[in-house]
């Protein structure tokens, strides 16, 4: 049985004191992190102060990229150690806006997941296709090449304990969502590329969320099926309402 996680990406949105008052709005509403993991990955400004303005509750907080050095001259990145640091436990990892604006390759986000668990960051690692690769029938394909290569180099241990995030990219952001048996479908494909890279019992135990236009309205369906372990939702968690919604659909 996988505990659902429902992760906000709130990608580049809110002022800081915008950021304090979800919080301060979740506050003694988040179910128990015995049901659900709930998790806000927020811009990395506002880290320090949401990890403190969590402390207490059960909401996570995350970061949305990092890069894979612990330290070094990179001039406007953030080192997992320095996530780690502070307190931060979950990190996005090559999400399609990473990888389509910012050149992030699969050996990026694989050096990036190894340098996650050496710094005690759970990585959410993204995948999806574009509406091209759709109709051409290379879905399948692409999430497994890419998940194949992200997790390269990781113990089976550090596979089982990873979040996958399946976000197909004509999905995001424009209010059209995979029907829920599609997303299941291509999460089960997932599970199955990772049973062949690992092992069957590594690929039941990850955690495989669905992304894409998720929202209070059609969450509870993504949810009901069987391979689909949560959500990445990006415009619907930027609501306090609207994301404790979605983290009670998944308690
Ligand atoms: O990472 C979450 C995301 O890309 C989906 O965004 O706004 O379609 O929920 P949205």
């Amino acid at each position: 049985m996988r505990k659902p996680i429902i992760a906000g990406n709130w990608k580049m949105y809110k002022k800081l004191s915008e950021a304090s008052q979800f919080v301060e709005a979740l506050k003694n509403k988040v179910p128990s992190a015995e049901k659900v993991d709930a998790v806000i990955c927020a811009p990395s400004i506002f880290l320090t102060s949401l990890v403190e303005a969590a402390k207490g509750t059960d909401l996570a907080i995350g970061a949305q990229n990092m890069h894979f050095e612990v330290e070094g001259a990179y001039t406007g990145e953030v080192s997992p150690s320095q996530l780690s640091d502070i307190d931060v436990q979950y990190v996005v990892l090559g999400h399609s806006e990473r990888r389509e604006y910012f050149n992030e390759t699969d050996e990026a986000v694989n050096k990036k997941a190894i340098a996650a668990f050496e710094n005690g960051l759970t990585p959410i690692i993204c995948c999806g296709e574009t509406l091209e690769e759709r109709e051409a029938g290379q879905t399948v394909a692409k999430v497994s090449s890419q998940i194949t290569a992200a997790i390269k180099g990781l113990t089976p241990e550090q596979v089982a304990t990873s979040v996958i995030a399946y976000e197909p990219i004509w999905a995001i952001g424009t209010g059209k969502t995979a029907t829920a048996a599609d997303a299941n479908e291509t999460c089960g494909e997932i599970r199955s590329a990772i049973a062949q890279a690992v092992n069957e019992e590594v690929a039941q135990a990850v955690r495989i969320q669905y992304g894409g236009s998720v929202k209070p309205a059609n969450v509870v369906e993504l949810l009901s099926m069987e391979q689909i372990d949560g959500a990445l939702v990006g415009g619907a968690s930027l609501d306090a309402e609207s994301y404790l919604q979605l983290l009670e659909a998944g308690a």
